[in-house]
């Protein structure tokens, strides 16, 4: 499989302290989940993949330019309707007015919330936020889809519908790179999984066999914990 990104020695330094450091990684799988411990530099990583901060040293290499997505553990969502929020993104993108009316209108149906378009995004529960939030980066196609920690406050019935949503934007050819403390949500997920500890790369692995038989040490030590 050819690569969608290569990280080239990729550092975050913060007065001193090495938040991501010495990154090397090429990301060919459709489906990369990065697990590791609490303060691994998991989101760090995301974000510096997805542009929100600058590395302080190394390079990413997108042997294509690939238009992109994130969605967060805690939606941000604007003071005003659910739609309007999915239609803000595609204006910040560009987007004439019939494409985002088009768009907004068949991303909040994808995600099964075509009925409270017009409620006050504020209002809705988590779970529905969370699925707004999934409309509004469903609906600028994007050809990858960054995601951190997206059902960390939700249900198990708002998980699975988280999961399924992102499995339908996968399925319409979008890459996945998502970070989650559920395993079972990462075996539900993952093609590859990427574990990080202490800003390093652990390993990369092929998710099957990083949940039979993990390669480090550190790996096997972290799936005993992390299991219910
Ligand atoms: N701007 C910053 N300045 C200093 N330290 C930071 C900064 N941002 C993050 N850190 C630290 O870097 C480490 C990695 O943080 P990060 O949020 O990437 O971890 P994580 O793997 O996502 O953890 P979690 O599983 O808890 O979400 C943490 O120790 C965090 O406190
Ligand atoms: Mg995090």
């Amino acid at each position: 499989m050819a690569a969608w990104l290569e990280l080239d020695r990729l550092g975050l330094h913060e007065s001193g302290t090495h938040i991501v450091e010495d990154v090397t990684l090429s990301l060919s799988a459709p489906r990369t989940v990065v697990l590791g411990p609490n303060g691994a530099g998991k989101s760090t990583l995301l974000r510096l993949i997805h542009g929100l901060l600058h590395p302080s040293n190394g390079a990413l290499r997108w042997p294509r330019p690939l238009s992109q997505a994130m969605v967060f553990q805690r939606p941000a969502m604007l003071r005003t309707t659910a739609i309007a929020n999915v239609i803000y993104g595609l204006k910040l993108r560009g987007h004439g007015a019939n494409v985002r009316e088009r768009r907004a209108v068949a991303a909040l149906d994808h995600v099964g919330l075509a009925h409270l378009a017009q409620r006050p995004a504020r209002l809705l529960s988590g779970g529905e936020q969370q699925r707004v939030a999934l409309a509004r980066a469903w609906a600028l196609e994007p050809e990858l889809l960054i995601l951190d920690e997206p059902t960390a406050s939700l249900d198990p019935a708002s998980t699975r519908e988280v999961e399924r949503i992102v499995g339908e934007i996968a399925g319409a050819g979008a890459r996945i790179l998502m970070t989650t403390h559920n395993l079972g949500q990462a075996r539900r997920m993952a093609d590859e999984i990427v574990f990080i500890d202490r800003g390093r790369i652990v390993e990369q692995t092929p998710a099957e066999q990083f949940f039979s038989t993990p390669r480090t040490e550190a790996a096997q030590r972290f799936l005993q914990e992390e299991a219910p």
